[in-house]
């Protein structure tokens, strides 16, 4: 969703905005902007469209300046127009803005301002530009901490003003904002990955506070205790090549192929192969507390709930402990029940999903012990949770969740074999899982050496309308997962359902139009999935079987198979969903998709 940059230096701003704005495109936009501050004035660029579209309209503009902000919009409030495009300002451009966030009470502050100010967005955001000038005499930092008290709602912002073109001031509530530290020159973005080419030291804003930025330094402030507060500086660790496609034509592609060695990332460290056990220190459990956990909740969206889905088998088999996984935008309007002998994890890629720290927080309201599961690094769900994992995928930039969902399942792996072995999993199989789970990387190596061979299967079934993914235990959340792969890129409708639930409904919409993507690997369930199979053929389906490396039987059955090699069937999600990852993307390529950044979508939903 929308993404902010802002640079305060001695350098030209204007290609490091424009940079930034690059690497923020990610996360899905529709239009951008950008205001550089030159001699008391503020020049003001924003276009509808690519950043390209932008780069282009600020040629020959009076943008020289070290010091700027800049906007990548996702529409939310008003349509997609220049006029709705950030940097916005109030009158006489006093003051200029960009905001991330939804401004609730802004019809109420609209009305309060009065005739006097004059609006030319249909946007939330403008009236907080308004609201600033009208608070302002003389002290910008002054002016925005008076606005924001009368504000209701989520914003990160960043502002400047015509009269102290040396500074920007932020605030975030509910809306992160990063804070990168150069020498002399400092950063500001709502997400750490456009800082990375400048610098991994960086300052998370939490909610409730303010920064004053100049190229002298950085001043920061409680919004509500109105005092100075210290932060730390935090550094990230990630590899700035990670975030370039390095020669991949899209960013999906590059991170499906990363899976291998992000994978051995995950895991590094956090396993004890003589004790057959995992260690994650992060959860922050005595041995004497882990025992004491009657019950585990894991609270996602998408992509990371089909993971979760995958720790629920992973929790019941081996650690003997009932587990749900919820929705996060379910769990948060529930009245769920929960207590402090209750695990709630919060899984997330971007650590920004506004139901998913929603949902954290009501667990946390009613005294569950809440832990995190998360990719992205000092992202306010790893802040908001009381210990937990970062997965170590790296930056993921495609839309469409990859690398994450490999090692978020890893790590709920790893936790439910630590919790395992502490109630009766034997060092045998603890051993064994062990050894299993290092022998993935290699094998999600061979799967992705059949990306050309799943790249004709695609072509071959490119014209067909709809899908149906069929899969039982482990892989009904990879039938699920597939099939989200391949709707929200392809736009193709897809159903994924249990095989065994077909006979209830769903074996109506069986046909020869339908083709149906069955995952029939070797575990205690293959000899039920190839009876649902056999029903699905009887009614005349296409059938594409993934299968594993020697199984015959399938040839029978299927149009057409997938081979690939075969593990531990708690293990098996994390090879079987990659070649629904690969078949999704050669569908989408070969249907003219944007692949990266599907319509209608982004990459961290920051609203509900
Ligand atoms: C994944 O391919 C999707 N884009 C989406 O379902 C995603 O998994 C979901 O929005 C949750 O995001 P998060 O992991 O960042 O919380």
């Amino acid at each position: 969703m929308c993404g902010i940059i802002g640079y305060v230096g001695k350098k030209e701003a204007l290609p490091i905005l424009l940079q930034g704005l690059r690497r923020l495109e990610y996360r899905g936009y529709d239009s951008a902007g950008v205001a550089i501050a030159n001699k008391g004035k503020i020049c003001r660029v924003k276009s509808v469209g690519r950043i390209d579209k932008l780069t282009e309209k600020t040629k020959g503009k009076n943008l020289a300046g070290s010091l700027g902000i800049a906007h990548t919009r996702w529409a939310t409030h008003g349509g997609v127009t220049e006029a709705n495009a950030h940097p916005h300002t109030s009158c006489g451009d006093k003051i200029t803005l960009v905001h991330n966030g939804i401004i609730e009470n802004y019809q109420e502050i609209k009305e309060k301002l009065g005739a006097k100010h004059k609006f030319v967005s249909d946007t939330d955001s403008e009236v907080v530009a308004h609201l600033i000038e009208s608070c302002y005499d003389g002290d910008l930092r002054a002016a925005v901490e008076k606005a924001l008290a009368d504000v209701r709602g989520t914003y990160g912002i960043a502002v400047m003003s015509n009269d102290e073109p040396d500074k920007i001031i932020i605030a975030r509530l509910g809306s992160p904002i990063v804070i990168g530290m150069g020498q002399d020159e400092y950063f500001v973005a709502s997400d750490p990955t456009p800082l990375l080419p400048h610098t991994k030291e960086m300052v998370f804003l939490d909610d409730g506070e303010l920064a004053e930025i100049t190229d002298k330094g950085v001043k920061t402030y409680s919004l509500e205790k109105q005092k100075a507060v210290k932060k730390e500086v935090e550094t990230i660790d990630w590899d700035e090549a990670k975030a370039q496609k390095q020669g991949h034509p899209h960013f999906m592609l590059k991170e499906i192929s990363e899976q291998p060695h992000v994978l051995q990332d995950a895991i590094r460290g956090r396993y004890d192969v003589e004790e057959g056990t995992a260690h994650l220190g992060g959860l922050n459990l005595t041995e004497e507390q882990m025992r004491k956990v009657n019950r585990v909740v894991f609270i996602a969206c998408g992509t990371a709930s089909y993971a979760a889905m995958i720790g629920k088998y992973a929790f019941e088999r081996l650690a003997g402990i009932s587990t749900e996984v919820d929705v996060s935008s379910e769990f948060r309007y529930r009245d769920p029940v929960v207590d402090k002998n209750t695990l709630v994890f919060a899984v997330s890629q971007s650590g920004e999903t506004l139901d998913t720290l929603a949902a954290l927080r009501e667990a946390k309201r009613r005294g569950a012990q809440v832990r995190g599961i998360v990719n992205s690094i000092g992202s306010t769900i790893a802040r908001e949770t009381d210990g937990g994992t970062y997965i170590h995928a790296g930056p993921e930039l495609a839309v469409a969740s990859t690398k994450a969902y490999t090692n978020m399942t890893a790590i709920m792996l790893l936790y439910a074999l630590q919790f395992g072995r502490l109630r009766g999993v034997s060092l045998g199989t603890g051993k064994k899982l062990i050894k299993a789970l290092l022998e993935i990387p290699a094998k999600i190596e061979s799967v992705l050496e059949q990306s050309d061979e799943i790249k004709k299967l695609a072509k071959k079934y490119s014209k067909y309308e709809a899908f149906l993914y069929l899969g039982r235990g482990v892989n009904f959340p990879v039938a699920l997962e597939g099939s989200h792969k391949l709707k929200e890129i392809s736009y193709i409708h897809s159903e994924a359902y249990p095989a065994g639930e077909m006979k209830h409904g769903v074996n109506a919409l069986l046909s020869e139009d339908f083709p149906v993507f069955a995952i029939a690997t070797k575990n205690q369930l293959y000899e039920k999935m190839l009876s649902n199979i056999e029903e699905v053929k009887a009614r005349k389906s296409k059938i594409i079987i993934l299968a594993n490396e020697g199984d015959d039987k399938v040839a029978n059955l299927a149009n057409d198979v997938i081979y690939i090699p075969e593990t531990m069937e708690l293990l098996e999600p994390l090879l079987n969903t990659i070649p629904l990852q690969i078949f999704a993307y050669h569908m989408a390529v070969l249907l003219g998709r944007d692949v990266d950044r599907p319509r209608n979508l982004a990459k961290s939903v920051t609203v509900e």
